[in-house]
């Protein structure tokens, strides 16, 4: 956990235009900056940050938010992640809080390691520079047509023969043997210490905010009896099944096309983005992981995997890759022609080839797999039924019930089956992958089929919160604000002073979760006697209440007034506050009214039941000093008054 003093001094120091303007071309439009939404293909601009309140909003698509929410809707970086780039790019050092010492130690140790591969990173590409890296490692590359600026932005190096070259330098510039150990850089025998990597070209692998946490390395020459590759061994920074190798490289061009391409190894990522295409991960050779899976659809819902032309293993993948459609991805495939991989069609080919391949020859997974093992089946009826079944089972992981239609009506084509056998059939195996699931998993994760794993974020409230979010709105934007409610006796008072007093004598609560707490920090201030400002909110360390604050301040409802009064358009709120503030104020009471009267109904038929009589009048009495109440209220709210 970043601690609060680090947030605060993060937001302090974060320029949103600046952070902002690497990924938008902004445009200065008043006070106000604007530009093309990244979310949303647009030709008009839409996308609004203000500088002065430290936020941003897409009018086309609804998003809003500050700085750190900005980099995780973009980025798709988590809250930590996007606290820990701010922190980067403005020199800000990181205090975690209320870490525990295993805690203390383990992010030394983390923080250790990566200094560590960082160090080698930077040593491995200057060897790659030095007389022997040019003959042997640089020449490597170009001969497989890598150029330099590609390797350049790779950051590939060359480790050098002599087999603790590494090794000893770290040492020397004070590294400490047991870092280099854990990182798998240097091996450690009973008396020497060697380089794991010497000899070889070296493939820097990055995580999602450029930190270099492990290494692939490859042998030049062709030697049955050494391994290809070797790759960083397992350690507190390099879990190899939750990396995907090219991403940090990908991620802009994954979003912007909404798609993502799967390879198997290092020089395909590398020498398709040569060729231009961007968005393309590898697995590193191994069969996918759920984690990986679930990293890529923090980018996208598309992927498509590429697979060499004379792809032995294609069969074995298959299973693999219903892991794919298990968490509602759309999953594509495309067979490269025979003899290529994407390394080498990428280098015969140019990008609009490449595109062009792959458009003409993708297809859906289901279909692929279906027309893929056809051929084995065609003559032979008990391997039709096998096929079938295996297809069956390929279509019941997938989550979404028309996805699921779609697939069974093409598979029934292709294989000649009869549509409703199909559905029996994939119905039998969800029954079953269902049971196993809640034998393993706790249930509550299996209540609904379709539910998806990313959290609905710009869901509109439920009418019910209304009154309460008018309330912290006001308090959010006009909290100091003079409020004159009676100009004849001169009693003026803020626009907080009178809410938070009248909510407090008439014992108003706020039910919903977020603006409860909202409104308690906003009661702390008070007693504080500090201001309750927007930018205390807006920049507020629980993110909870930074987007509620800021989705409240620049919702539909009061977007073009905002928003035009920043232009100077619009007359202000606040020459109405005298009459908004009371206004927001008999609504909140009058729900509580309307809920008092609720229960007491619901009191009332329980007395009833239990012939109780006593307690049946105070309630009546009750019922009646309620409804006079509410008819009140009625009347000083006009027509504004829902009943519900
Ligand atoms: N791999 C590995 N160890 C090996 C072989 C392969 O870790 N001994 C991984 C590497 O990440 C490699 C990927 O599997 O990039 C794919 O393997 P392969 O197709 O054999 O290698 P290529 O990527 O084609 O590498 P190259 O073109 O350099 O031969
Ligand atoms: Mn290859």
């Amino acid at each position: 956990m970043i601690d609060h003093a680090t947030i605060d001094r993060i937001f302090a120091a974060a320029d949103i235009v600046e952070v902002i303007g690497e990924f938008v071309h902004l445009k200065k439009a008043g006070q106000n900056f604007r530009g093309l939404s990244p979310f949303k293909n647009e030709k008009t601009p839409s996308f609004f940050v203000s500088p002065s309140k430290g936020i941003f909003k897409c009018f086309s698509t609804g998003k809003g938010g500050n700085v750190v929410t900005f980099l995780m809707e973009n980025e798709k970086l988590t809250y930590p992640e996007a606290l820990r780039y701010l922190a980067k790019k403005y020199n800000i050092e990181i205090v975690e809080k209320e870490e525990t010492a295993q805690e203390i130690q383990l992010k030394n140790e983390r923080e250790s390691l990566l200094s560590v591969n960082q160090f080698a990173c930077q040593y491995f590409i200057d060897t790659l520079h030095t007389p022997e890296g040019k003959s042997i490692g640089l020449s490597y590359f170009i001969e497989r047509g890598i150029r330099e600026d590609t390797i350049n932005k790779f950051q590939l190096g060359y480790s050098r023969q002599d087999k603790d070259a590494f090794t000893r330098t770290a040492l020397e510039k004070g590294y400490k043997t047991d870092y280099l150990v854990k990182t798998g850089l240097t091996i450690e025998r009973d008396n020497y210490k060697a380089d794991r990597f010497h000899g070889r070209v070296m493939f820097p692998i990055h995580g999602l905010t450029g930190q270099i946490l492990g290494f692939g390395g490859r042998i030049m020459k062709s030697d049955e009896k050494i391994a290809k590759y070797i790759n960083s061994p397992e350690s507190e920074i390099y879990h190899k099944s939750d990396i995907l190798y090219g991403l940090y490289f990908a991620r802009q061009a994954i979003l912007k096309n909404d798609k993502c391409y799967l390879v198997e190894g290092y020089t395909d990522v590398i020498s398709m983005h040569q060729s231009g295409i961007e968005n393309v991960v590898a697995s590193s050779g191994t069969s996918l992981t759920q984690n990986q899976i679930r990293l890529i659809k923090r980018f996208t819902h598309n992927i498509t995997v590429l697979y060499d032309g004379d792809d032995a293993g294609i069969k074995a993948s298959l299973r693999g890759i219903d892991l794919l459609l298990e968490e509602g991805l759309n999953v594509r495939v495309v067979l490269l022609p025979e003899g290529e991989d994407p390394d080498s069609y990428a280098r015969k080919n140019n990008v609009s080839a490449f595109t062009a391949f792959i458009a003409a020859n993708e297809t859906d997974f289901i279909s692929f797999k279906t027309n893929l093992l056809k051929k084995d089946a065609e003559k032979d009826p008990l391997k039709k039924a096998t096929l079938i079944t295996e297809i069956v089972r390929s279509i019941s992981v997938i989550p979404e019930s028309i996805v699921r239609s779609v697939y069974i009506r093409e598979c029934s084509r292709l294989l000649d089956v009869d549509e409703k056998t199909l559905y029996t059939e994939t119905a039998r195996f969800r029954r079953s992958n269902y049971e196993q699931k809640i034998k393993q998993a706790p249930a509550r994760e299996y209540f609904s089929e379709t539910e998806t794993q990313v959290p609905v974020k710009y869901e509109p409230l439920p009418a019910k919160y209304n009154a309460e979010k008018e309330v912290i709105r006001l308090l959010l934007l006009y909290a100091n604000e003079s409020l004159m409610l009676n100009p004849s006796i001169e009693n003026q008072t803020t626009v907080a002073v009178y809410l938070l007093s009248e909510i407090r004598n008439d014992e108003l609560e706020f039910h919903h979760p977020v603006y409860a707490l909202i409104y308690t920090e906003m009661e702390k201030l008070y007693q504080k006697q500090e201001n309750i400002t927007e930018q205390y909110f807006i920049n507020h360390p629980q993110e909870t209440i930074a987007r509620t604050v800021i989705d409240l301040i620049t919702s539909a409802y009061d977007l073009s007034k905002i928003w035009k009064r920043y232009e100077n358009f619009f007359e202000t709120e606040e020459m109405r506050l005298k009459e908004i503030v009371p206004e927001a104020l008999l609504a909140f009471k009058n729900e509580k009214v309307l809920r008092l009267i609720r229960e007491t109904e619901e009191d009332l038929r329980h007395a009833q039941e239990q012939q109780n009589d006593e307690r049946m009048q105070t309630l009546q009495v009750k019922y009646i000093v309620l409804n006079n109440l509410k008819m009140q209220l009625a009347k000083g709210l006009g027509d504004r008054i829902i009943i519900t």
